[in-house]
């Protein structure tokens, strides 16, 4: 069992060093939500975070929002151990109605951008209002997709990260910091 915001950590094969401590982490998150807080002020948004890898930060979100707001959940898969397939696969759709709503998604990380393009076309095809997306991580280096995060927690190098929801072969989501592997 690994401790809290302890320096290094052993997954499987790899050592990660710690990068984000938890309280950098809930600092940031109650400025992302102040903003959205701010910008849709008087409105109703329905949040649609992104499983597994968002649940923490979601969570951690949801509770400093104070709009009107629902929140729904789809599943999507690119990632096999370290390395991007490429390919993205639908796992759980959206249940909502979410045409001429406002919609925030909610991301752990947008690397390359393909997962999100691809949950961004399937909320599109139900006409919403507006979507904004709200990611902890941005890696802007590995970024070549069309929808650019609205709100960003921390933009960092293009190094493989774990920890707050994000695994390393479904290991490690428990952290409550995020590491970067150690080379
Ligand atoms: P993208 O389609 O390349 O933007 O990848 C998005 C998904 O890959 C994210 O939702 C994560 O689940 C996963 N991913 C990308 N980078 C990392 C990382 O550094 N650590 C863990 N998971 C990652
Ligand atoms: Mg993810």
């Amino acid at each position: 069992m690994e401790s809290k915001n302890v320096v290094v950590v052993q997954i499987l094969d790899k050592k990660f060093e710690i990068f984000i401590n938890s309280d950098e982490i809930q600092k940031k998150i109650e400025s992302l939500a102040r903003e959205i807080n701010q910008e849709f002020n008087g409105q109703e948004v329905i949040f649609v975070a992104v499983l597994n890898g968002a649940f923490m930060f979601a969570s951690d979100l949801m509770k400093c929002i104070d709009l009107k707001s629902e929140i729904t959940f789809v599943k999507m898969s690119s990632y096999k151990g370290m390395e991007s397939s490429g390919k993205v696969e639908e796992l759980i759709g959206l249940k909502n109605n979410l045409r001429n709503k406002n919609i925030v998604i909610i991301e752990d990380i947008v690397d390359s951008g393909i997962t999100m393009d691809k949950i961004i076309d399937l909320v599109q095809d139900q006409e919403p209002k507006q979507v904004k997306i709200c990611t902890l991580l941005f890696k802007p280096d590995a970024f070549k997709g069309v929808n650019h995060p609205h709100y960003i927690g921390f933009s960092i190098p293009n190094a493989f990260v774990v920890g707050y929801g994000l695994d390393y072969d479904e290991k490690g989501r428990n952290l409550d910091a995020i590491y970067q592997i150690k080379e």
